[in-house]
């Protein structure tokens, strides 16, 4: 059923060799205690209506939270031991270690300075010769690092095999708001490297745009996002739309694909997943974008949708909305959608907002929920990736030989503790103790305060021990974030 890749690439080979996540294991059902304390508070009918809507209109059910012990760069760390361990790799053969994130642990340092450190320590190497900057532009920043590795490699300035691209992010919101239920914690790991096992990245196609927007930010000094929600939702379009149509101008010449409408090119589509509904919203604007600009897709849509035909749609944000209502419900789509989007959005569901690392949850959700890994072998993946604020970038890649290059672990770990998995559901005032973190003394930042104490003491994984308080001429700590390997 799917077109396999249309034309070998010309410029080496280069692309995703392995990926690994790590999620903190403590999580809130978002359909039992939460949803009962919240759905007054929310102002909802009832419980069932905030399930409902929890549940099916913004498409999540649990959110993973972090522990006392865990912050972006233990999650990170996490992420890179197990890519390094399932790639069965030699830690030192990595030249370089680039952090995606938004939410820093330092205004100066890089976070993938800190797991650097962590990964000498735990496998006893010397990594000091690799590069370890941070990218930031909320959740897009880790495309943006991936890029510049894939780059690298391809400019030949590569000093070692590997680079070593993360993921990490904890996503908060105030409580009782509607950001609450979108919140979720995580990190994704990647090795990049020449002749990747597990995605060959097509060179000359990608199609960015950035706006300056308002959509969605975190000023300094502030541990919640402000977010404009519904117009976050109309900037994630507009700009993915745009990106998009760059792309298939792009992938036209450089894939040969020219006249072929992007679902006829591109197998499964894997969107910024803020939350799984959104990955619908961002599916129906692409594909009602391709689909109603294809004479013949446009003619067989007619009948349901006379709506396909307006001339307005480019223009007129109300009659694009209705349009795109009425195609979600058109068979078509919903076939589209289950076989080439939905497989994707499975650890979303249970995990929510990692931010940068969503867009490659989504690559792991499909190589774990694919009924054969190995047909998935050259099938061509879509990244449609975006960051608030804004910028938005659609590249693809190959599928090589995802059977040898994917070690499933994610669902085995959602499992709970006791039955075969890690994760501890948390009772309400539990989560908003962790929510409020450490507790406000005098003016000091939150940044120089202690861990919290965890729910779960650490275990097999690095854990945040303790902020230094140091200021004297023989050594000054204040605010350093010691990580140590707790077995
Ligand atoms: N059963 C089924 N569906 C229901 C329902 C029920 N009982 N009750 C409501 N719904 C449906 C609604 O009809 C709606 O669906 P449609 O769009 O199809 O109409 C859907 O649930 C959502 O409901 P609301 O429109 O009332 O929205 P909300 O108040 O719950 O807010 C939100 C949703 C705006 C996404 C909010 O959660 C939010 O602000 N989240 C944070 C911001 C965000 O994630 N933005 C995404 C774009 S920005 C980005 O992508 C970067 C990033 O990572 C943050």
């Amino acid at each position: 059923m799917f077109t396999r890749m249309t034309k070998l690439q010309d410029s080496p080979s280069v692309g995703i060799d392995a990926i690994a996540v790590h999620v903190p294991r403590l999580f809130v059902d978002l359909t039992a205690e939460w949803a009962r304390a919240r759905a007054p508070e929310l102002g909802e009918a009832s419980v069932e209506q905030l399930v409902g809507k929890v549940k099916r209109g913004v498409g999540v059910v649990e959110m993973a939270i972090p522990d006392g012990h865990e912050d972006s760069a233990t999650l990170a760390a996490m992420a890179a031991v197990k890519v390094i361990e399932q790639a069965g790799i030699d830690p030192s053969e990595i030249g370089s270690i680039a952090v995606g994130t938004e939410t820093t642990v330092d205004q100066s340092k890089s976070i993938a300075a800190y797991v650097l450190g962590m990964l000498e320590r735990r496998f006893g190497v010397d990594l000091r010769c690799a590069g370890a900057p941070q990218f930031q532009f909320a959740c897009i920043g880790a495309t943006y690092a991936l890029e510049s590795a894939v780059n690298m490699f391809r400019a030949g300035e590569n000093t070692k095999p590997y680079a070593l691209v993360i993921a990490t992010d904890v996503s908060r919101y105030p409580l009782r708001s509607a950001g609450e239920y979108t919140q979720g914690a995580g990190a994704v790991a990647m090795l990049v490297c020449k002749d990747p096992r597990l995605c060959a990245l097509d060179a000359r196609v990608a199609g960015t745009i950035t706006r300056d927007e308002r959509d969605f930010f975190r000023p300094n000094g502030m541990s919640t996002a402000v977010v404009d929600g519904k117009y976050s939702i109309d900037v994630y379009l507009d700009c993915m739309a745009e990106a998009a149509e760059l792309y298939a101008a792009r992938a036209a010449t450089s894939l040969g694909v020219a006249g072929q409408r992007l679902d006829a090119y591109i197998d499964h589509f894997l969107f910024h997943v803020p939350f799984p509904r959104m990955a619908e919203y961002a599916a129906l604007r692409v594909l009602g974008d391709a689909w109603r600009r294809d004479p013949g897709m446009c003619g067989e849509l007619a009948g349901a949708i006379p709506e396909v035909a307006d001339p307005k749609l480019d223009s007129d944000r109300g009659a694009r909305k209705a349009f795109e209502k009425a195609l979600a419900q058109h068979p078509m789509f919903r076939r589209f959608f289950d076989a080439r989007v939905e497989p994707s959005l499975g650890l979303s569901r249970r995990i929510g907002n990692i931010y940068s690392g969503s867009m490659y949850l989504g690559l792991a959700s499909l190589l774990e929920n694919a009924p054969s890994r190995a047909a998935l072998a050259g099938s061509r993946v879509g990244f449609f990736s975006y960051g608030s604020g804004a910028s938005a970038r659609v590249f693809s890649g190959v599928l090589v030989d995802p059977e040898r290059a994917y070690v499933p672990h994610v669902a085995r770990e959602l499992a709970r503790e006791g039955q075969g998995g890690r994760r501890v559901p948390l009772e309400l005032d539990t989560y908003e103790r962790l929510h409020a973190g450490p507790p406000k003394e005098s003016d000091a930042p939150s940044s120089l305060a202690q861990p919290i104490p965890s729910v779960r003491p650490a275990a097999s994984e690095f854990a945040l021990r303790r902020v230094g308080t140091e200021s004297s001429a023989a050594r000054t700590d204040v605010g350093y974030r010691y990580y140590e390997w707790v077995g």
